[in-house]
C-alpha cells in the first residue's frame, strides 16, 4: 500500500532564488560548489540532500531510496544566487580573496561567478567591529532600510525569474547582544524599526525584510537574528519556515560526536579544553570580544546540553570547559582545532584524549549551507511554519520552541530529520525497537 503523505507538499517546480547575505568565504564557497556539481567538476560530498539515503518500513524491506528522491526538493539546476555584501567584489573575486577554492577550479566558473555582484548591505560598524567596505546602503531609519532590503528582494524575484526564495545568513558574526524589550514582540519591534533603536542589528534588518516579503530565513552564524519572540511571531504570522543558529562544523561537529559517545559508555568527564587558530575574515571578526562572545555562548551550550550534568552529577557536575579561537593570518581558512580531553573511568581512574583537526571551515560549512536552503524550501512549500527544530542537525545553537532545551547529540539529531521526512511522506517512523525481528 501506498504511504499516504501528512501534509500537502507543493511541487518543486520553477526555480529557487537563494538570497545570501554575507558573500565570503562561506558563501563563495557554496556557490562555486553547485556550480562545481552542476557541470559534473565534482562530487558534492558532505551534503545529505545530495548523498544520503533514508530507510524505510522495516529492515527486510530493503527500501532506502535517496532523501532527494524521497521528497521534492528543488534541482541544483534550479537554483540561481543573490547576495548582499559590504564590499564590491563579485563572486569570482570574492572567491579568489577568500582562498579556498583553487584557482583552476574557479577559472572554469568564472562566468557565472562573475554574475554575481553583491547588492549594497545594511550594515552597522557598532555589530561587526573589524572590517569596514565601501558597499553600503546609504543612512537611513532601521525601517527605511528593511524597505530598501525588501525592494532588493522585490527586483531579484522579478530578474531572477525564481518562483521561491529562501534567505540565509552567511554574513559576519555580530557582537553579542541579548533579546531585549524591542524583541519581545513584532510590535515593539516594529516600532523600533521606525526608531532605529540599537538593539535592533542589522541581520534582524534582513530577517525582517525577509519574512515580510515572504521568505524564509535560515541564520548561519551565532548572534540571535531570529531567535527572538519578535520575528519567531512574524514567521508564524506569515507562515514561513525560520531557523538558526551557527552552523555546526569543525569543533563544534567533534564534539558533539565524541561526547555523546562518553555519556552512552557513562565515562566521566573532568575537563575540555579546546582552542582554534584560524586566519580567514571570520578569524579577523571574531578577534573582536563582542563577535567572539556571541560565538563562545553558542559553543559552550552544546556540551553542557549534551552530557545533562544535572542528571548525572558524578560523571559531569564539575566540568571544567574552556573554549578558545585565535585569530591566526598564516593559515587563511584551514582551521586548526585542537581539544583535550580529560576523561574518567571505572573506580574514577583518568585518561585524556586528544584531537587535533586540521579542518577546512569553509568546505565542511558549504553542503550545510546547500541543504538548509534546499530543506527551507520543501519546509516552505509543506506549508511548516515556525522554529524548524528538525534542522537542529545543521546548528550548534539549535533554535527550540520556548522553554525546552535544544537537542545537540548528532545522531539524536539525524534521527529527527529522517523521522520528519518520513512523517511528511506518511511513512512509519523509525523507533529502532525491531522486537517483531524476533518473535
Ligand atoms: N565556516 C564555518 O565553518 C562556519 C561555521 C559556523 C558559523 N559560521 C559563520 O558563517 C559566517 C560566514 O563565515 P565566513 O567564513 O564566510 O566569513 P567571511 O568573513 O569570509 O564572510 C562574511 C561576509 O559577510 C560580510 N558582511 C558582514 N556584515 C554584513 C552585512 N551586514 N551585510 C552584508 N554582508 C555583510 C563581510 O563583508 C564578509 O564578506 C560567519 O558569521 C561565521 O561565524 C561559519
Amino acid at each position: 500500500m501506498l504511504a499516504q503523505d501528512n501534509v500537502r507538499i507543493l511541487p518543486a517546480g520553477g526555480k529557487l532564488g537563494v538570497l545570501v547575505a554575507g558573500m565570503g568565504a562561506v558563501t563563495t564557497t557554496f556557490i562555486a560548489g553547485v556550480e562545481a556539481v552542476k557541470r559534473g567538476l565534482a562530487k558534492p560530498v558532505g551534503s545529505l540532500t545530495q548523498l544520503s539515503t533514508v530507510r524505510l518500513g522495516k529492515r527486510t524491506e530493503g527500501r532506502s531510496p535517496r532523501i532527494k528522491d524521497f521528497v521534492p526538493l528543488a534541482a541544483l539546476e534550479d537554483l540561481t544566487f543573490g547576495a548582499w555584501d559590504i564590499f564590491e567584489e563579485n563572486a569570482y573575486e570574492a572567491a579568489l580573496h577568500a582562498g579556498v577554492l583553487e584557482r583552476p577550479l574557479l577559472d572554469q566558473l568564472r562566468a557565472p561567478l562573475e554574475a554575481i555582484r553583491p547588492m549594497p548591505a545594511v550594515f552597522d560598524h557598532e555589530y561587526v567591529k573589524r572590517i569596514h567596505g565601501p558597499n553600503l546602503k546609504p543612512k537611513g531609519a532601521k525601517m527605511e532600510q528593511a524597505g530598501m532590503l525588501m525592494e532588493d528582494i522585490r527586483k531579484f524575484r522579478e530578474s531572477s525569474g525564481a518562483s521561491r526564495l529562501v534567505m540565509i545568513w552567511c554574513g559576519s558574526t555580530e557582537v553579542f547582544h541579548k533579546p531585549a524589550e524591542v524583541h519581545a514582540s513584532l510590535q515593539n519591534f516594529e516600532c523600533g524599526l521606525k526608531n532605529s533603536d540599537p538593539e535592533i542589528s542589522p541581520s534582524q534588518i534582513y530577517a525582517y525584510a525577509a519574512l515580510q516579503s515572504g521568505v524564509p530565513y535560515a541564520n548561519g552564524a551565532p548572534h540571535l537574528t531570529v531567535d527572538a519572540p519578535a520575528l519567531v511571531e512574524l514567521a508564524r504570522e506569515r507562515n514561513l519556515p525560520i531557523c538558526g543558529k551557527d552552523f555546526k562544523t569543525g569543533q563544534t561537529f567533534m564534539k558533539t560526536l565524541v561526547a555523546p559517545g562518553l555519556k552512552s559508555r557513562m565515562l566521566g568527564v573532568s575537563g575540555w579544553f579546546s582552542t582554534n587558530i584560524l586566519g580567514n575574515r571570520d578569524g579577523e571578526v571574531l578577534d573582536d570580544p563582542g563577535s567572539f562572545k556571541s560565538k563562545e555562548e553558542s559553543k559552550l551550550s552544546a556540551l553542557e546540553q549534551i552530557l545533562q550534568p544535572e542528571l548525572y552529577p558524578d560523571l559531569y557536575k564539575d566540568v571544567y570547559h574552556k573554549v578558545r579561537i585565535n585569530y591566526y593570518p598564516p593559515r587563511g581558512d584551514a582551521k586548526e582545532g585542537w581539544d583535550n580531553i580529560d576523561i574518567f573511568g571505572w573506580l574514577g581512574y583518568p585518561m585524556q584524549i586528544k584531537i587535533d583537526f586540521l579542518c577546512r571551515d569553509s568546505i565542511l560549512a558549504a553542503p550545510l549551507v546547500l541543504d538548509l536552503v534546499l530543506f527551507m524550501d520543501l519546509a516552505q512549500r509543506a506549508g511548516m511554519r515556525g522554529v524548524q527544530e528538525w534542522l537542529s542537525f545543521y546548528f550548534k545553537a539549535p533554535m527550540t520552541a520556548p522553554g525546552l532545551y535544544p537537542e545537540h547529540d548528532i545522531f539524536i539529531q539525524l534521527m529527527k530529520l529522517k523521522n520528519t521526512l518520513r512523517w511528511m511522506r506518511g511513512e512509519s517512523l523509525i523507533t529502532h525497537l525491531g522486537l517483531e525481528y524476533y518473535d
